[in-house]
């Protein structure tokens, strides 16, 4: 077997976290990162099934690992992430023959053990899923790192298959939390982003924890510059957590605050918990606080039984609230989950249309907020050099893209500095570093 290993991967930060952590076991195996598919001697399609379309990308993906391992049958092939629940890990085998290992979400184990077996008396560290999540060389030099603190969850909205695939909620233990932010901030990491499905769960089972709580112990890291956390569901995100971010000077004004639909009426068939009033009462709160926070949000379009009139309303939130990034997509059926035994009654057309309209309507408030910043210094985190432009990328705290121009040679990344912008889009703006402001 090749000593090399690649690693697709699609979906949320979660599958990104998860790939790297198996690419820093691989390593500790002595494999090394392939130059392409071709050359690997283990390939890992990492997937995504929140909806169709990421669903269909990953199974066309994987046949076309079918002829490489025909041509090779040495290859090693494994399937991991949300396509494979407990469930499907059962079914999955008859439909792709050639696939050796089908990996639950957040569980390598058993592609690693057989890896080890293969490679002789290399010693790992623990592997359970609740255990120590490292870096690959291919990231030493990561300013930016995720670090999964609640895996699975329970909430059950009824559109959603993540439950099915990824288990219960669980939160993995704070001292394990906080030695592996230490360990990434003695590597160089500047910013981790805390990753959950619904963050602001963390600690319901631990006695005396919360997310308020790990957060304030993970600032006091030294070392450590930012600090994110996603994504938050409205119904948890408390008066605590909203102040600990007021509070922390490393903890960024910057939250992932889905509401998925501005209707009452569909918001409680989603099973979300909460009413458009209290999501309108939790982003003032947010605002009161914290107040040049940046919010961005996921809205789902087409659900079932959605009429004109409860599509108004989800466009109207978004108009009235003028939250930052708006994640939109279109409502695709999923297996064994609640609103799949629903007629999909929206047609295709229709959904498209409201897509769109939502689409449009997020892209000018994002072009307006951020004309507003020309001219102006922000703070940038930079991670790193882009050499096409020949200019350096970063982040604001908020989350926006800068790529700033600096004079000389030096390395900036993993440095905060301020930049003075020059023009502003939607997704991305450019400036200079403002050598007059720079300490
Ligand atoms: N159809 C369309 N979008 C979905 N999402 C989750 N489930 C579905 C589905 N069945 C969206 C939600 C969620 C994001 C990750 O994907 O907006 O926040």
């Amino acid at each position: 077997m090749r000593k090399t290993y690649h690693i697709w991967t699609i979906g949320c930060q979660m599958n990104v976290a998860d790939s790297r952590h198996l690419a820093s076991q691989l390593e500790s195996l002595g494999l090394s990162e392939a130059a392409s598919v071709d050359e690997a001697g283990v390939v890992v399609l990492n997937t995504c099934v929140v909806r169709q379309q990421p669903e269909d990308k990953a199974r066309n993906r994987l046949q076309s690992l079918k002829p490489l391992k025909k041509q090779n049958p040495e290859i090693v092939i494994a399937l991991m992430g949300c396509m494979v629940g407990e469930r499907e890990a059962e079914t999955l085998p008859d439909e792709y023959p050639f696939v050796d290992f089908f990996l639950e979400p957040s569980k390598p184990d058993q592609l690693v053990e057989f890896l080890r077996s293969q490679c002789g008396d290399k010693v790992l560290p623990a592997m359970d899923e609740l255990q120590d999540y490292h870096l690959p060389d291919s990231e030493e030099n990561a300013v930016c790192a995720f670090v999964p603190i609640t895996l699975g969850c329970s909430h059950v909205c009824s559109y959603c298959v993540i439950p099915y695939r990824r288990g219960p909620d669980r939160s993995r233990a704070p001292e394990v939390i906080l030695r592996e932010v230490g360990a990434l901030a003695a590597q160089g990491v500047r910013e981790v982003t805390l990753l959950g499905q619904i963050v602001d769960r963390y600690g319901m089972e631990l006695e005396g924890w919360n997310l308020a709580r790990l957060l304030h112990e993970v600032c006091r890291i030294d070392g450590l510059l930012r600090v994110r956390f996603m994504t938050s569901h409205p119904a948890y995100m408390d008066d605590e957590l909203i102040q600990a971010v007021a509070d922390e000077p490393k903890l960024c004004p910057y939250f992932e605050l889905p509401f998925q639909a501005g209707s009452n009426r569909i918001l409680k068939e989603m099973r979300r918990g909460y009413t458009r009033e209290e999501y309108i009462q939790t982003v003032g709160n947010i605002r009161a606080k914290v107040p040049e926070a940046g919010i961005n949000t996921d809205i789902i379009v087409g659900y079932p039984t959605e009429s004109e009139e409860d599509f108004m309303e989800t466009f109207r939130l978004l108009e009235e609230l003028r939250l930052d990034v708006a994640h939109i997509a279109k409502y695709s059926p999923r297996p064994r989950t609640l609103s799949a035994r629903q007629d999909d009654d929206v047609p295709p057309e229709e959904k498209e249309r409201r897509r769109v309209l939502l689409d449009e309507l997020a892209r000018s408030i994002l072009t307006e907020k951020n004309k507003k910043l020309e001219g102006e210094t922000v703070t940038v985190l930079v991670e790193g050099f882009q050499q096409k432009t020949g200019r350096w990328r970063g982040r604001t705290a908020q989350g926006n893209l800068v790529f700033a121009e600096a004079a000389g040679t030096e390395d900036l990344a993993g440095r905060l500095l301020p930049v003075r912008i020059s023009w502003a889009g939607p997704y991305s703006m450019i400036g200079d570093v403002d050598e007059s402001k720079r300490i």
